[in-house]
């Protein structure tokens, strides 16, 4: 797996999401620092609004899962999982995060993730 530097832990906002692009493909990053693992990376398409917004959602957590709300019709997607809670049938991408020395990494290629989480 090859890993993409988006740049410093600056550059990210803490409990919200920001956009970047990782091998032509946009990436909603969110950072939350109380988390263990406390950057995590989805594809940032709705693919039920069909635009690239996720990264402008709220976050919040349902049933113990860490969820955005796409800002379009408020489907919520597990920032873990991909998983679209109120559309079991839709997984978005899911991409691996880690910060190194201050440094944000995104893999350049989503996870595979199983079908259901
Ligand atoms: S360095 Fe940009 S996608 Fe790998």
């Amino acid at each position: 797996m090859s890993w993409h530097n988006i740049g410093t832990i600056d550059n990210l906002v803490a409990n919200s999401g920001v956009c970047a692009l990782v091998n032509n493909q946009q990436v909603a990053i969110f950072y939350i620092p109380q988390n263990p693992t406390a950057v995590l990376a989805i594809s940032n398409y709705d693919p039920i609004g069909k635009a690239n917004v996720l990264s402008r959602g709220i976050i919040g957590s349902i049933d113990n899962k860490l969820v955005v709300a796409s800002p379009l019709y408020k489907q919520h997607f597990c920032l873990e999982t991909g998983e679209c809670l109120e559309a079991e049938a839709i997984h978005l991408p899911v991409f691996n995060a880690k910060i190194e020395d201050g440094s944000v990494f995104i893999s350049s290629e989503p996870k595979v993730t199983t079908a259901v989480a």
